[in-house]
């Protein structure tokens, strides 16, 4: 089965309604390759502006969500609530909600089981650091990332994989091609050993971290990228020759 290239695009905390209608109109002008499934990750606040203005080939996400329906958590929003403004995915796991904000891979990963629970579809991010990088595990950091989530969760069906070393993330510091296919490859046998081999086969896995419209065709070539997560580049127009990138 072929797997459907993906492409989101993190605003992060970026935007106000002017900025955003310059993207949603960059995105309706296109044009886009329509075998690529295009997400923006969008702030919470302006999930409902956004879903009101995008055209209906390009889909909507939120950048977290907490791991219960309801309760007395002040200033966060559940997976029901998106749900219930027709937001259907969520990203969980970025590296800024790692490093910045102290989120584990335990919480990363009953957050990613609940969104899923109640029906929502998940980028879930992995990475990482430099460092770790650098004292050769990168491979024991991004199992461990990945072992706590499969530990929780029943069905990969709904879950795209996005592998994001954190040194290259708004860095400018891509990963070149050989970089980024060596880790993909690793995860997917990582799956077919610990999962099943079907998983493996059908999960998407995208890079993400400084993908930008001149390194993006080079990364879409590699067999094990499925897509890309991107950041700072998703925010202008050169966005559209990423989601193109595999034409
Ligand atoms: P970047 O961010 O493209 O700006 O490096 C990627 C990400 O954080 O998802």
């Amino acid at each position: 089965m072929a797997r459907k290239f993906f492409v989101g695009g993190n605003w992060k905390m970026n935007g106000n309604k002017n900025e955003i209608n310059n993207i949603v109109n960059f995105l309706k002008a296109g044009p886009l390759d329509a075998n690529v499934e295009v997400v923006v990750g969008v702030p919470s606040i302006y999930l409902t502006y956004t879903k009101s203005i995008l055209p209906n080939n390009i889909s909507i996400s939120a950048q977290n969500a907490y791991k219960v329906e309801k309760g007395a958590f002040t200033g966060e929003i559940s997976p029901a609530m998106l749900l219930d403004n027709g937001i259907p995915w969520v990203i969980l796991g970025h590296s800024e909600r790692r490093n910045v904000f102290g989120e584990t891979d335990t919480l990363i990963a009953e957050k990613v089981a609940h969104a899923l629970a109640a029906g929502i579809k998940v980028i879930a991010c992995i990475g990482e650091k430099l460092e770790e990088r650098e004292a050769g595990k990168t491979e024991e950091v991004i199992f461990l990332q990945i072992k706590a989530i499969a530990d929780k969760i029943k069905s990969w069906d709904n879950v795209v994989l996005a592998y994001e070393p954190v040194w290259a993330i708004g860095t400018g510091k891509t990963a070149t091609p050989q970089q980024a296919q060596e880790v993909h490859n690793k995860l997917r046998q990582w799956f077919s050993k610990n999962v099943s081999p079907a998983v493996s086969e059908s999960l998407r896995i995208i890079y993400g971290g400084s993908v930008t419209a001149d390194n993006a065709k080079d990364l879409a070539k590699e067999s094990d990228i499925d897509g890309f997560l991107v950041g700072g580049a998703s925010l202008n127009s050169g966005f559209v020759t990423i989601i193109n990138a595999k034409q």
